[in-house]
């Protein structure tokens, strides 16, 4: 192992993002524990013996609280895997307006990146995203990016968001401002975890002994968080993506999409534009 690393690491209550919290506390790292059920996220803390603070994506003020706690607290971050994520039955408005999985999974990370990464560029540090493959199926559309004009689908919606994910990383490293700081996305595999909680068919389906060969166990799953974070050579965080421990490119016909993109820019800058 390297240097120990100060690890920001959201969603690490349950999961992908607790089996990865203790694979990182093993290997020496500083892990502060974010998580959202105040219960679950004191326990694993108490467990590894790490701090942990509490955040709901679903609430922006909540995710600037978070931001600004971290600051306060936390002198260097050396990276901030960002891997909080939800899939949701049914269609639902946060308090801020927006529709919830957009939130949850897009515009709370990045508001919380956004907020993060004066200090992140201090330390030359990383953002690893928990990403998920079912990207490839999704579409977006510039003008409806909440997808407020089509009906609702659970993994239509979620896959929009980690879409989205993944272009607003592209545009951050494409832009160049953030030189200083390496971002990767990945994904992790499917874990028959807590997050297909809204759909009992696919949670049948990832638990059952005939899909086993299909499903990877969160400690593996983990895996790609714990390389990109802290293993990784610093040329390999160069914004790409990553299918468990293999960079993959990615073929989206969306991805070169310029009014899509412009449309993505101004609705991730403006979900809290007293941030710059
Ligand atoms: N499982 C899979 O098959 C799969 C496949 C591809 C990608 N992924 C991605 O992997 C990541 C981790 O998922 P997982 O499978 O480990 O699911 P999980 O066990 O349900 O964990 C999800 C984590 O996100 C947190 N979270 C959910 N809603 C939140 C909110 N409103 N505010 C703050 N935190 C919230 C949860 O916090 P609490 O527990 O404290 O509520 C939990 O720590 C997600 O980004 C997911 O999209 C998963």
């Amino acid at each position: 192992m390297g240097e120990p690393k100060t690890v920001v690491l959201t969603g690490a209550s349950s999961g992908i993002g607790a089996a990865a919290a203790r694979a990182l506390v093993a290997a020496g790292h500083e892990v502060i524990l974010v998580g959202r059920a105040p219960e679950r996220t004191t326990a694993l803390a108490d467990e590894l013996g790490m701090r942990c603070m509490l955040a709901d994506f679903e609430e922006a003020l909540s995710v600037r609280d978070l931001a600004a706690r971290l600051l306060e607290e936390v002198p260097r971050i050396d990276v901030l895997a960002l891997n909080a994520g939800a899939l949701y039955a049914e269609r639902r408005r946060t308090i801020d307006g927006h529709e919830r999985t957009w939130q949850v999974n897009l515009l709370s990370p990045t508001l919380l990146g956004r907020m993060l990464l004066p200090r992140l560029r201090e330390s030359h540090g990383r953002v690893v995203v928990t990403s998920s493959a079912v990207h490839r199926t999704a579409r977006l559309v510039a003008g409806d990016l909440e997808g407020d004009r089509s009906g609702y689908s659970m993994l239509r919606s979620y896959g929009a968001a980690k879409l989205a994910g993944l272009l607003v990383i592209d545009e951050m490293v494409r832009g160049g401002r953030y030189a200083e700081i390496g971002f990767a996305s990945f994904h992790p595999g499917y874990v028959p975890s807590a997050i297909w909680r809204d759909s009992p068919m696919l949670q049948r389906l990832l638990a059952s002994q005939v899909t086993r060969s299909f499903w990877t166990p969160p400690e593996q799953a983990a895996l790609p968080l714990l390389y990109l974070a802290t293993e990784a050579p610093a040329e390999e965080l160069d914004g790409g993506y990553w299918h468990g421990l293999k960079p993959r490119r990615i073929r989206h016909p969306q991805w070169d999409d310029v009014q899509l993109r412009a449309s993505l820019r101004e609705a991730v800058m403006g979900f809290d534009t007293a941030i710059v």
